[in-house]
């Protein structure tokens, strides 16, 4: 059903119903992460056919708003079935594109599927609420606001590399659904994935012009966008740099944003040592380390550290290092950059005394899982993300000062506490400054239905289903006053 999207590989992009060539001939060239080879061109567009693409969209947002709830929704619950029939091709494509191992590519295609599905029938039961005037002191009962929910108008959705077919979703069904048109930004490495996903919306019937694509790289294009005076919400998951930015440079223009982590575990003496060592391990190596929920650190009580972090080590060995289509887990990182800044904070641990457990071994931007304990908070792994697939176990004297350490962090998105003393999980829970705390599992999204927000650097607003549906509407009040 993709053969619309590429022309001998030059992607095209989704403009008013149809995949289009773009007027200039700029291309970015999009080469797989784990084998060098060129995998596809993207169009970069320019400011004029971003102009073309925000007043389409605008055009066609008035139309939507006005096509009944129910219609919207069936539109979705095909796009998850299509989504469905055709798992098996994207994530062949979206790992060759990112380089994620075949089950969690698999898996991030049929999350999506569910999270569609879920939000057309959230959207179906997204009502409203009359209030009466005469609780409110000096008034009578001659006045009932009637408060609806009504769309913001363009959504411009940019999405991160490593989620590129969810992240774009979970941005553009609750749009959808709240009566938005959305003008899709993917992330330039994921991209190809994305302008798939953005096909399946259309073949599901959107209406032309209600989900339009611009692919470009983001440092070039993404100042215009965001600054572009047709949006009317941006909704934004990356890191914490270009988050800022965005924040900083556009212009009373409401935002959702999901940035960087810091998720600490913090494991006390009286826990499942295993189970926390199982789940400590598969959230900080998982794709690699590149979720922005990894473990990026461990702060373990003394007198468990050493059995804790045997344990760890244990699970470490046995990672399947390798290409995607070798079967590996431990794939190579998205570019040398990102392997390289992960290289940095490993050689800033080893010069600063940390005792190396496990990894320091790097075959281009193949970076072997490494492990270090008693890392200090003098040294860059105790603060800075690395995403990358390197954990630093930092030993702590007691809960206060894990709490303590946790919280210096600039980020605040989720911590783990590992025990079965809930009186201690829930004094910790209390005094973590994140978005969410998970008692005995690893930092993670899901369930999508589930409040996700970083605070600190980590955040702007929550997403969820219906907290996405949420922040993408708004408020509207009609009072009825009467005469008696
Ligand atoms: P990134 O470099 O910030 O890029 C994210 C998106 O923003 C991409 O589509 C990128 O386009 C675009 N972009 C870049 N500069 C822009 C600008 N000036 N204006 C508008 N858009 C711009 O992040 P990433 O490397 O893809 O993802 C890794 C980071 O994201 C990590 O820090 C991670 O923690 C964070 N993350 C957070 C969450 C969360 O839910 N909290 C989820 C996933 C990732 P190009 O690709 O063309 O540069
Ligand atoms: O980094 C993406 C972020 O949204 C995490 O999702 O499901 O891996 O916890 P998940």
């Amino acid at each position: 059903m993709f053969e619309n999207i590429s022309k001998d590989k030059i992607y095209k992009n989704l403009f008013n119903g149809k995949w289009i060539d773009a007027k200039n001939k700029n291309v970015i060239e999009i080469y797989s992460p784990s084998n060098d080879t060129l995998i596809g061109k993207l169009q970069a567009l320019s400011k004029e056919e971003v102009d073309e693409v925000f007043k389409n969209a605008n055009i066609a947002q008035k139309t939507w708003a006005e096509t009944p709830v129910n219609e919207r929704a069936k539109i979705l619950h095909k796009a998850a079935d299509l989504l469905e029939e055709n798992a098996d091709e994207l994530s062949k494509i979206l790992s060759a594109e990112i380089s994620k191992d075949l089950d969690s590519s698999l898996s991030e295609v049929i999350r999506t599927a569910d999270f569609i599905r879920f939000t057309a029938d959230e959207g179906m039961h997204l009502e409203g609420e009359t209030i009466g005037s005469d609780n409110f002191p000096g008034f009578k009962k001659n006045k009932v606001s009637l408060v609806t929910r009504v769309p913001l108008g363009v959504v411009l959705a940019i999405s991160p590399f490593n989620y590129p077919v969810n992240l774009s979703a979970s941005k553009i069904a609750p749009a959808l659904i709240g009566g938005n048109s959305v003008v899709l930004k993917p992330p330039t490495n994921g991209a190809i994935s994305a302008l798939h996903l953005a096909e399946i919306f259309n073949a599901a019937g959107l209406p032309a012009g209600v989900l339009n694509t611009v692919t470009g790289k983001g440092s070039e294009i993404g100042d215009y966008l965001v600054t572009h005076k047709l949006v009317n919400f941006i909704n934004f998951t990356g890191s914490t740099e270009v988050g800022k930015h965005i924040a900083k440079i556009s212009e009373m223009v409401p935002m959702l944003m999901e940035l960087g982590g810091k998720d600490a575990a913090i494991v006390l003496p009286d826990a499942d040592l295993e189970e926390a060592a199982s789940n400590i391990v598969s959230g900080a190596y998982g794709y690699s380390g590149q979720r922005c929920t990894a473990v990026k650190r461990v702060l373990v009580l003394d007198e468990v550290a050493d059995k804790l972090t045997n344990l760890i080590a244990e699970k470490v060995n046995k990672l399947k290092v390798g290409k995607p289509e070798d079967g590996g887990k431990i794939t190579p990182l998205i570019n040398n950059k990102s392997a390289d800044y992960v290289q940095e904070l490993i050689d800033d641990a080893i010069n600063k005394g940390a005792k190396l457990i496990a990894g320091n071994k790097r075959e281009k931007n193949l970076v072997y899982p490494t492990l270090f304990d008693h890392v200090t908070t003098d040294m860059r792994l105790a603060w800075e993300e690395p995403f990358g697939p390197v954990l630093p176990i930092i030993r702590v004297k007691n809960i206060d000062e894990a709490i303590k350490i946790s919280n210096e962090s600039e980020y605040g998105l989720q911590a783990s506490i590992f025990t079965k003393n809930m009186d201690d999980a829930f004094y910790i829970a209390g005094k973590l400054e994140v978005g969410t705390v998970q008692i005995n599992n690893k930092p993670e999204r899901g369930p999508d239905h589930f409040p996700f927000q970083g605070v600190k650097s980590s955040g702007i607003g929550s997403q969820g289903i219906r907290y996405s549906i949420e922040a993408m509407t708004r408020l509207k009040a009609v009072v009825l006053n009467l005469a008696k």
